[in-house]
């Protein structure tokens, strides 16, 4: 069955109950996986692809994220998603459309991780997808565990509003690596030769903190490690895997998550303790 694609809202009207995939496209094996993760489910697959304005703070990599949307199409339908929505900005946001974005829940705001570093990102993640889904009306909306603060954000957004979003389920799929462990992510365009050894460390802190038995060994485990391969470490923590708040003691049950520098770029990662 070829691809349907579908640029407005009004098109949208006949396409309902389906697996939903929102991405901004610059499409990569981790994107495809979503899509084979809810094939699995037995619907169909829908997946937007926005590159979202409202998430990206001034100065930030708005402009030149990178916008592949032929050759997304391509790998789209190769992986079997039926429906692609891509929208325009105006189409997202219409003119004089003054809507507020939904309240934040606790783990997008109390952390201090992603929500401390980049202040605005929540608000315009839970703008965009509260609007996609009320458009998209999706079963279920499956999202990678790369961005696992993103997840619980949207997982909480949704459970906060049955009357908005009733019997959504948001389902987390494994976080795809390259071989040499790298997480996949559309921003590891911007890394050369040497940066992306560099790189390599966000994965190897995360595993070499799997081998303590203490927050506290992990969280300086992970520090030295990106320090070895020349990495601005932003956050390198151990927290409760629901809440993402601090935790003390063993590790094992929780959630280690990085935030690391790498000259302008900004990787983060993630992995269960
Ligand atoms: O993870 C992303 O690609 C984006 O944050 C999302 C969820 C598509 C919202 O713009």
């Amino acid at each position: 069955m070829s691809l349907r694609v579908i640029n407005t809202v009004s098109d949208l009207e006949s396409v309902h109950g389906l697996t939903f995939v929102p991405t901004m496209g610059a499409l990569h094996d981790g994107h495809l996986s979503l899509v084979q993760a809810g094939l699995a489910h037995g619907d169909e697959v829908i997946m937007s692809i926005f590159v979202n304005p409202k998430q990206f703070a001034p100065g930030e990599d708005f402009e030149s994220y990178p916008r592949t949307l032929e050759q997304d199409l391509a790998l789209a339908e190769s992986a079997g998603t039926a429906v692609v929505f891509a929208p325009d900005v105006d189409t997202m946001y219409p003119p004089n459309d003054a809507q507020p974005g939904p309240p934040l829940p606790a783990v997008a705001t109390e952390p201090g991780l992603e929500d401390g570093h980049r202040p605005q990102f929540f608000g315009g993640v839970c703008t965009v997808v509260a609007r996609l889904l009320d458009l998209v009306r999706p079963r279920r909306m499956i999202m990678g565990e790369k961005d696992y603060q993103q997840l619980l954000v949207l997982q909480a957004m949704v459970d906060a509003d049955p009357n908005r979003w009733p019997d959504l389920d948001v389902i987390g799929a494994p976080t795809i690596r390259a071989d040499d462990g790298l997480a996949l992510s559309s921003r590891n365009a911007y890394l050369d030769p040497d940066q992306r050894l560099r790189a390599l460390g966000l994965s190897r802190a995360l595993h070499e903190a799997q081998l303590e038995s203490t927050v506290d060994a992990a969280e300086a485990r992970m520090v030295s490690v990106l320090e070895q391969h020349d990495l601005d470490v932003d956050y390198a923590v151990v927290r409760d895997d629901r809440t993402l708040m601090p935790v003390t003691g063993a590790c094992r049950g929780h959630r280690g998550l990085i935030a690391a520098g790498l000259d302008d770029v900004r990787l983060i990662d993630n992995m269960a303790m």
